[in-house]
């Protein structure tokens, strides 16, 4: 079973890990099958399986269920989940909610902001909850931001993103997630602090990539974002799914994905 421990691991012999979305028990088996190193159970659920919009619906109802769903169904991922919206604006919530889905069987929480989470991370991490924090496009805030578009895209912006990942890797922060920035700008991220860091539209320099499962088996119906790659069209027979997650697994390790079509070139 893979643990913080062997990310961290992977982290300092240059060997990369994969992590997929999944919030059912069949894709758990697969993604078993496959050897993704992490799976995160993520409030994207709110789009994928729910049929929203956006992920601030999500309730940590939902969350528990379906982290208990891929918990029963995979023994070998690392496996994070997403508190949702709202559910950790107070330390009481957010160490309320941590039990909650800690007990369902996650092995992470994934929270969404900045610096202003120090206490948060630090109340988490007291109490035995690690914690990924998810810092750039961070998709709660879809409505301050006016729109899923890629984040820092100056100096100055990137400079108040890494004071943010300093401020949270000293909380206490087990793990750091980068959604939609510059390759550079992650690249500097993954290479200043010691924690593990996860991408996705971030670049290939990142230590773990991630994506939503229905994205990279061709389920997304709409625009497909530029950080996207099917898997599937590439497979075919009847072990096309396990076969499409076995090749992603393969491409993050051998950094064939993510390429350059994939990422965010902006200099800073
Ligand atoms: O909920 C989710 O799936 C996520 C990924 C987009 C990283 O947070």
């Amino acid at each position: 079973m893979i643990s913080l421990t062997d990310l961290r691991k992977f982290k300092s012999e240059g060997r990369k890990f994969s992590c997929l979305t999944c919030y059912d028990a069949s894709f758990a088996k697969a993604l078993q099958q496959a050897e993704i190193d992490t799976i995160l159970v993520g409030d994207s659920l709110g789009m994928t399986i729910q049929g929203h919009d956006s992920t601030l619906p999500v309730s940590v109802e939902d969350m528990v269920y379906h982290t208990r769903a891929v918990a029963r169904s995979n023994s070998y991922a690392l496996i994070m989940t997403d508190l949702p919206f709202m559910s950790y604006a107070t330390l009481d919530d957010a160490l309320q909610h941590s039990r909650q889905v800690m007990q369902a069987g996650a092995h992470v929480v994934k929270i969404e902001g900045g610096a202003w989470l120090v206490d948060t991370v630090q109340a988490l991490t007291r109490n035995g909850v690690p914690v990924c924090v998810h810092l750039g496009l961070t998709p709660q805030s879809v409505h301050v931001f006016g729109g899923y578009k890629l984040q820092a895209r100056t100096r100055h912006a990137a400079d108040q993103l890494l004071a943010d990942c300093q401020a949270v890797v000293e909380a206490g922060a087990a793990l750091l997630l980068l959604e939609c920035v510059p390759a550079a700008l992650a690249k500097e991220v993954t290479e200043r602090f010691g924690v593990p860091v996860i991408g996705i539209g971030a670049g290939v320099d990142t230590d773990g990539q991630v994506l939503v499962i229905q994205d990279m088996l061709g389920l997304t119906f709409g625009k497909v974002a530029r950080f996207v790659r099917n898997f599937m069209q590439e497979q075919s027979g009847e072990h096309a799914i396990v076969d499409a997650i076995k090749a992603y697994h393969a491409a993050v390790l051998d950094q064939t994905f993510p390429a350059q079509e994939h990422t965010f070139q902006v200099e800073l």
